[in-house]
């Protein structure tokens, strides 16, 4: 398992070439279209990264975004719109208030945290009741058992880049998360989106 130490290394390479790599405008979109924001409600963005979400979350929406990699926050302030709050935090252990969010977005974070089932829990923690998350990443499919050849191919694909070796249903199986699934629909190639609502 990658320890934080590493996160923060492998971002700090990453950040000055992220957002040229990685985009999913379309599939940021509909992501935040499906948490069906309100004005004046609060948002925590979990591994913001460079910030590619804010453009597509209404002005209106109180923002606090925060990531454990400083380089990529800084990226993520430099052409962030005033008003949105920046915070460099641990996804698996979140200096925040139970209940203090009205939604949250974890985008492509389950597939690079440590570890993804403290990581929707802290999330899951966050939100008040009746308050939803979005998920949108590359997970194994359901009942999926790769070989342990794959399985250790997919291991060292996760140390030092990303992978596609962990499985949704699992991670909200063992985080015990007060949350239910409202929506779970397909995106590109293994991505999916989910949303997931704070019982
Ligand atoms: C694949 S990037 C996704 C960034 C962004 N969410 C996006 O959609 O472009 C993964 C992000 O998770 C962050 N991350 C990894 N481990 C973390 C942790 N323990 N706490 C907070 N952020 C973490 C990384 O620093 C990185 O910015």
């Amino acid at each position: 398992m990658p320890s934080n130490a590493w996160i923060r290394f492998r971002y700090k390479l990453w950040a000055p070439h992220y957002d040229r790599v990685t985009r999913f405008p379309r599939e940021r979109r509909r992501s935040i279209e499906l948490l069906d924001l309100e004005a004046g409600e609060r948002l925590v963005i979990v591994g913001c990264g460079t910030g590619a979400d804010l453009p597509f979350v209404p002005p209106e929406v109180q923002v606090l975004a925060v990531d454990l990699s400083p380089d990529m926050l800084r990226q993520a302030r430099a052409h962030a719109r005033p008003g949105i709050e920046f915070r460099e935090m641990d996804g698996m252990a979140l200096d925040l208030p139970d209940g203090s969010f009205d939604a949250a977005i974890l985008h492509m974070v389950l597939e690079v945290i440590p570890d993804p089932v403290r990581c929707l829990a802290e999330a899951a923690r966050v939100l008040r009741p009746g308050g939803r998350l979005a998920v949108f990443d590359k997970f194994l499919p359901e009942g999926d058992r790769p070989g342990p050849l794959r399985r250790a191919a997919l291991g060292l694909l996760d140390f030092v880049f990303t992978s596609t070796n962990r499985q949704m249903g699992e991670i909200l199986a063992r985080s015990r998360a007060p949350l239910e699934v409202e929506v779970d629909e397909p995106s590109v190639a293994a991505y999916r989106h989910l949303i997931l609502r704070r019982v």
